[in-house]
């Protein structure tokens, strides 16, 4: 599906009727990370996975950083044109600092949180540097430099070992990034608020789930936010690294489908006023 989102075409795919689920995908991925989730929607579910701007098929203009935020207000842009007033928001690493951005700013329009591989503080110094240095590599001699230096943490040894085709799945999408959205989303990310003092005003359901071998993001920063958001649930997939829905599809799917279909019922407008 693509539309007009913002003033530039948004693509995404879906999957499924019924109670809205919109996953946000990672840093330099798309929608199709979102695949096997996409192949394994509940019944009464409406999976929506858009290519956040500039990724994937999704369009962009402009030359400035891509922000968090921009990102979040695209995808709340985009649910309005869906007609959705509330969607559980699902993000994972880069698409959890999507999400956080859109709770943050927009509670009303969150039904629950699925957190995954993601963190809620901001980067040090010394990582934003980092980041600031790799976009300017990227703008000067291409996207290898990035590919090559995340591609060997993003899966687990057992991962690489079983899965082989998914890791070049996932290359082809980081291959297909192009230098100037890489070297935006890193000024963007280098650029993100430290959510964590935040944490505890989350007043939705919230699932943190991660692969116990995240190299990127460490286990601590989860735990952070499992702890810290009131009744979160937290769960951990063994051997798998920093992206479990795809390193081990199947018991992500079985978390994430036993978690939405015992949500409580989604409030209607109407709701409201009937209860008092
Ligand atoms: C991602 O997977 O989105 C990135 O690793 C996030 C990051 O670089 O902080």
């Amino acid at each position: 599906m693509q539309h007009a989102i913002n003033g530039v075409q948004m693509h995404w795919r879906e999957a499924g009727t019924g109670d809205p689920l919109i996953l946000l995908h990672g840093f330099p991925f798309n929608c199709e990370l979102w695949e096997p989730q996409l192949n394994a929607v509940p019944d009464g579910w409406w999976y929506i996975a858009p290519d956040l701007r500039g990724f994937g098929k999704s369009e962009d203009s402009g030359s400035d950083a891509l922000t968090m935020d921009r990102h979040a207000d695209d995808i709340l842009a985009l649910m309005d044109h869906l007609g959705i007033d509330q969607a559980v928001i699902g993000g994972l690493s880069m698409g959890g600092y999507v999400a956080l951005s859109l709770i943050m700013r927009y509670p009303d329009r969150v039904r629950a949180l699925v957190l995954a591989a993601t963190r809620a503080s901001a980067d040090s110094e010394e990582a934003r540097r980092n980041r600031l240095e790799q976009a300017a590599t990227v703008r000067k001699s291409g996207i290898k430099v990035v590919v090559d230096s995340m591609l060997p943490k993003l899966f687990s040894a057992h991962s690489k070992m079983k899965v082989p085709e998914t890791v070049t799945r996932v290359r082809k999408m980081m291959d297909g990034t192009s230098a100037e959205t890489m070297a935006r989303a890193l000024e963007g990310m280098a650029q993100r608020k430290d959510y964590s003092a935040d944490l505890p005003n989350i007043g939705v359901s919230t699932l943190v789930l991660r692969g116990e071998q995240d190299e990127i993001i460490p286990a601590g920063d989860m735990e952070a936010i499992a702890r810290t958001v009131r009744g979160a649930r937290h769960e951990v997939i063994s051997l798998a690294g920093h992206l479990p829905n795809v390193e081990a599809p199947d018991v992500f799917n079985k978390i994430l489908t036993h978690y939405v279909t015992m949500l409580p019922p989604a409030l209607k407008l109407g709701d409201l006023s009937l209860s008092f």
